[in-house]
Parts: structure tokens; C-alpha cells; sequence
């Protein structure tokens, strides 16, 4: 059994340690305070810099756009959702459904699988940069109109940037010709029939143009 005198020692020495206790609370508590400020300026010093780095010029559509993009950032998100293009739509965002397709130096490519920054000395040209400045369909994009060939759309600016880049190199394809050219872009309302239709319209469109 402990006498008095211990007990008073135990008192003192719980009190010691808990004020060592508390004490180490306020100056770890201090310390984290000190280390969240050093790490939120070595970051917000890092963030400068990175913004340098970030901000980019892109030739979309004609037009010199400037934007601030990370490193990782897709083409696709940038037109989207910096550039407000939302014609370019989102899918699979993996390279699998084409709904995102853009010409980039008149290449179809897929958006999603891009890196904005790899762009920034090229030409790219979305669903919205297809007509011409005073509001004249592209011919493959009548086509579309004239044949009504797609069903809830979402596809559609992907199929019509895939046509517009495979007519480039295949003017006066065979309807199966065609089918391979696109086939690269999926359409969930399964509308291929009537899709192909109006892409084979536009095409006779875009030929009638060339030779006007
Ligand atoms: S969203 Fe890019 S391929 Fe599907
Ligand atoms: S028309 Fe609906 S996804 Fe193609």
C-alpha cells in the first residue's frame, strides 16, 4: 500500500506529464500549423511556376486561344471545359467510342487520348470550327441535315469530324470505304445504316463543292 508521500510524487509526476503531455500537444500542434504554412507556400510557390508552364496557346478552329492547361490535361477536357467547345463530346474517355473525335493537322483523332500540351504547335479543328464564317454547313454536315441519318446525336460530332478527315484522303469512297473510315466511332443507338447514308451524302456534297 503506498503511503502519502508517493502518492503526492505519482500527483506530481502525472501532472509533469501531463503537462508535458499538453505541452507537446501545442508545439506539435504548432509545429503541423508551421509545416501546413511552409508546405502551402513551397506549393503556392510551386503553382507560379507551374503556371508559366501551363499557360499555352492553342490554333483551335482558326483561332489563337490561350489556356491554362496542366501537364496531364486532355484535349478533350481543354476544349470542354476550358474552351467551352462542347460540341467535341465524352464517352469512354479511353480511346474506345470515337464520340470525342477531332482533326488535329486534318487527322482524326481521338481527344480524350491527347495531351493538350503535344498540340500546341498544331491546328485543330472541332465540330464547331466546320462551318463556314457566315453559318454554311460543311457538305458533311448537310449531308447529315438532309438524310436526318443519326438518332440522339451524341455520336455525331465524332462520326462528322471522322468523315470530314477520312474525305480528305478519300474523296469518292465506296460505301464500304467509308464504313472502314469511320469505324473507329461507336454509336449506342446502333444507327449505322442511316449514318453511312448521310455520310455518303456529304461526301457527294463535299465533291460537288470541290468542283464548283
Ligand atoms: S471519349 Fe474518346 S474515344 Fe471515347
Ligand atoms: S445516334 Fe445515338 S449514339 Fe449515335
Amino acid at each position: 500500500m503506498p503511503d502519502g508521500k508517493s502518492l503526492t510524487n505519482d500527483r506530481v509526476a502525472k501532472r509533469i506529464s501531463r503537462r508535458t503531455f499538453i505541452k507537446g500537444v501545442i508545439t506539435s500542434g504548432i509545429a503541423v500549423s508551421s509545416t501546413s504554412y511552409l508546405f502551402r507556400a513551397t506549393l503556392s510557390g510551386q503553382g507560379t511556376a507551374l503556371l508559366g508552364e501551363r499557360l499555352i496557346t492553342l490554333y483551335v478552329n482558326g483561332q489563337q486561344r490561350r489556356v491554362d492547361a496542366a501537364k496531364q490535361e486532355t484535349l478533350a477536357w481543354t476544349l470542354r471545359y476550358k474552351l467551352g467547345l462542347t460540341g467535341t463530346k465524352l464517352g469512354c474517355d479511353r480511346a474506345e467510342c470515337g464520340s470525342c473525335t477531332v482533326l488535329i493537322d486534318d487527322v482524326p483523332y481521338y481527344s480524350c487520348s491527347v495531351l493538350t500540351h503535344t498540340v500546341r504547335a498544331r491546328k485543330v479543328l472541332t465540330i464547331e470550327g466546320l462551318a463556314s464564317p457566315n453559318g454554311k454547313l460543311h457538305p458533311v454536315q448537310q449531308g447529315v441535315v438532309d438524310e436526318q441519318g443519326f438518332q440522339c446525336a451524341y455520336c455525331m460530332p465524332g462520326f462528322i469530324t471522322a468523315a470530314v478527315g477520312y474525305l480528305k484522303t478519300n474523296p469518292n469512297p465506296t460505301r464500304t470505304e467509308l464504313a472502314h473510315g469511320v469505324s473507329g466511332n461507336l454509336c449506342r443507338c446502333q444507327d449505322y445504316d442511316k449514318i453511312l447514308t448521310s455520310l455518303m451524302r456529304g461526301a457527294e456534297y463535299m465533291r460537288r463543292a470541290s468542283h464548283a
